[in-house]
């Protein structure tokens, strides 16, 4: 499984890691859409699918000595959409789907590693990792490993099994929860008794250093801080972070996949986050002590609005009304003010669509149904946009009718039956004892 030319197309109902950064900034194609056992059975309960894996190990690596299985969610960001970048809050949640990982120490300092998504296994040397990026997905696991030799040592050598259940390129961060999760299964194994944060910063390390993406901190940092039943808090400027509960006896996150992948949205990614660097640059004469577009009022770029390139002026009212909406949905969120929170998400959409032009008409469609039923409470793209997810907040009741709504309003539009999830947080990442 190297990493395909292609991005997976429309339609395909394929899972494993979409290395959904990488794959956004162009650095890497997302995994090729072999469909060859990639379908783990998404209904199917974590510890089944761990089970399936070490069997899957077993096949590719033989089956004497102690496999040990690991597991790491992916993300869905509620609010803060497109902030970390621009120093803002943001106001992510793990999901119950993630990353699979088999594990078995060998008697050498060999690293080989396999995916359940293609045949190949990548056999390297610990003490001679390849200093630059091979391309591959394999370089995700081998950035983080390159990463965690610089603080630790390594007492033998690995085989690696990895698989899972995200969604292809749907922005549920694969790419971290892949990263943050292989930090945590060589941790483990090592022994190494790593503190969670130096797992995050290895992960983003390899992301950023190894792998070459200059991604945001909230995707690690969602992964490697979860805690179920809670929202993350992270302000993005000082990296300061809060667990914040949400009531899932009252209410429910939905996650809905348009099938829409677009190749295009790497180069769009790269070119919004340059326009908000030049509207950053634009603005921060008038805006003293601003350290990044975050810090900009709302006022500063009132009066500048028209001096500036008029779609960098819209993507900068997208980040300083984000950032209020943020702030507001926190204030919501402790409150337990629901209604004003799902408000917060909707409004963020029409945000996103209008002044950041990161939707798509399948996206729209979703959300607009969503937005029809009763009980909804909120939605929102999720992720980078271009397509993928949205997420809805909802009461608990209203599950059932947000699922018949939506359905029959994207098989109306488009043809097509949504995936959907409803997740409540997920523990983080993780050893399991099968
Ligand atoms: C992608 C990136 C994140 C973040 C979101 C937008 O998912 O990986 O770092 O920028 O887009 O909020």
């Amino acid at each position: 499984m190297e990493g395909g030319d292609q991005p997976s197309e429309k339609g395909q109902s394929i899972v494993g890691w979409d290395l959904e950064a990488a794959a956004a900034r162009g650095k890497l194609s997302p995994m090729s859409a072999s469909t060859e056992n990639n379908c783990e059975g998404g209904e199917l309960l974590l510890e089944e699918l761990l089970v399936r894996h070490r069997a899957a190990f077993c096949e590719r690596f033989g089956d004497s000595g102690e496999i040990r299985l690991f597991f790491s969610p992916g993300r869905v960001n509620l609010m803060g959409a497109h902030l970390d970048y621009n120093g803002g809050p943001v106001m992510p949640m793990t999901v119950h789907n993630g990353t699979f990982i088999a594990a078995r120490g060998r008697t050498d300092k060999k690293l080989r590693l396999a995916t359940t998504f293609g045949v190949e296994t990548h056999e390297l040397d610990l003490v001679r990792l390849p200093d630059r990026a091979l391309g591959a997905w394999v370089d995700y696991p081998l950035g983080v490993a390159r990463a965690l030799l610089d603080q630790v040592e390594a007492p033998f050598g690995l085989d690696l099994l990895f698989g899972g259940n995200l969604p292809i390129g749907a922005g549920l961060s694969s790419s971290a929860s892949i990263c943050v999760g292989t930090a945590f299964a060589l941790d483990y194994m090592w022994g190494s008794s790593l503190a969670p944060g130096a797992r995050v910063q290895a992960a983003l390390t390899a992301e950023r250093e190894f792998v070459g993406v200059q991604c945001g901190i909230m995707d690690p940092f969602a992964v490697g801080y979860a805690c179920p039943g809670h929202l993350l808090w992270l302000d993005c400027k000082d990296e300061s972070l809060e667990h914040l509960p949400l009531d899932f006896s009252k209410v429910r996150i939905a996650v809905i996949d348009t099938n829409v992948r677009r190749q295009l949205a790497h180069g769009e990614f790269n070119q919004r986050v340059d326009e908000c660097r030049q509207a950053f640059e634009a603005l921060v004469p008038f805006a003293a002590g601003a350290t990044c577009l975050r810090d900009i009022p709302i006022s500063v770029l009132e009066e500048h609005f028209d001096n500036l390139v008029p779609a960098v002026a819209r993507r900068a009212r997208h980040v300083v009304t984000e950032v209020a909406r943020t702030f507001t949905a926190r204030e919501a969120l402790i409150d337990g003010d629901l209604a004003v929170f799902g408000a917060q998400m909707s409004a963020a959409h029409r945000s996103l669509a209008k002044d950041f032009e990161v939707s798509v008409g399948e996206l729209d469609c979703l959300v607009d149904a969503a937005l029809e039923v009763d009980g909804v409470l909120g939605s929102r793209l999720t992720g980078a946009g271009f397509g993928g997810c949205i997420v809805v907040l909802l009461d608990a009741a209203a599950c059932q009718d947000l699922e018949a709504q939506v359905t029959a309003a994207y098989q109306r539009d488009f043809s097509q039956t949504p995936k959907m999830w409803f997740f409540e947080g997920d523990a983080g990442p993780r050893e399991l004892e099968l």
